[in-house]
């Protein structure tokens, strides 16, 4: 598939290295494309599938009334984490004050997009029909995220290539049939992954983040 709009000029090191959470910097008032929508899904199907059985769907969530009520929905779910000591962004401390500063900022952030999911012009959310994971052993748990998880990130690439913010979430999965049924998901055969919001950044400059360096997190041949 040949690109139709025009792409960011990123190196891949650079694309893989700058897609960011982006919440403060979604352009609510930019309309999205659906063509640009659609080219962002029809690269993230060159992810990997278990199988090769690529059983991954996207909702895109255009409609105001149901994009409201899906951000209803993420905005009470946010508020429950946000009491979770420990696991609630800004509650998780980093170790050095600049780290803690770079945390209090995407706390920020979170708290901010918790209140305007619902204004994104679009909404997508990350599904399997593989059936759901609930209850299952890991090995098979694995397979039907994995079978979406990758995808999804590659949509996020492609949609940061082409000048637009995502941000993965998954807060509104504490009431994930809530979401299926303003959607009309089959919550029994299901599940759902991740809901981001997609939008226009406002600006295109983003830089790599703070990372743990490869050292500390490689086990070379044994753990
Ligand atoms: C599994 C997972 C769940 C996440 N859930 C949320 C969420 O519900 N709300 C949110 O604002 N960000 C969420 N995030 C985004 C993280 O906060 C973000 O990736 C992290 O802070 C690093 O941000 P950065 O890549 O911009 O540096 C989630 C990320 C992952 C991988």
């Amino acid at each position: 598939m040949v690109p139709r709009m025009s792409l960011l000029p990123l190196t891949p090191d650079e694309l893989l290295s700058t897609t960011r959470a982006v919440r403060k910097r979604l352009d609510f008032d930019r309309p999205v494309p659906d063509d640009l929508i659609r080219e962002c899904v029809q690269l993230s199907m060159q992810s990997p599938s278990g199988s090769n059985d690529p059983t991954m769907q996207f909702v895109v969530v255009r409609d105001p009334a149901k994009k409201a009520a899906i951000g209803e929905i993420y905005q009470q779910c946010f508020g429950m984490y946000k009491n979770w000591d420990g696991v609630y962004i800004g509650s998780i401390d980093k170790g050095s004050d600049d780290a803690n500063a770079q945390q209090a900022r995407s706390a920020a952030s979170a708290d901010y997009l918790g209140e305007r999911m619902g204004d994104a012009p679009a909404l997508i959310i990350a599904c399997n029909t593989g059936g759901r994971a609930d209850g299952l052993p890991g090995s098979m748990s694995a397979n039907i995220f994995g079978n979406i998880l990758p995808a999804m990130w590659s949509f996020m690439l492609a949609a940061r290539a082409r000048g637009m913010g995502t941000c993965w979430t998954t807060l509104h999965l504490f009431q994930e049939q809530a979401v299926a049924d303003v959607l009309g998901i089959p919550f029994d055969q299901v599940q759902q992954a991740c809901l981001s919001p997609l939008a226009f950044t406002v600006g295109t400059d983003f830089k790599p983040a703070a990372r743990p360096d490869a050292d500390s997190i490689i086990h070379w041949d044994q753990w």
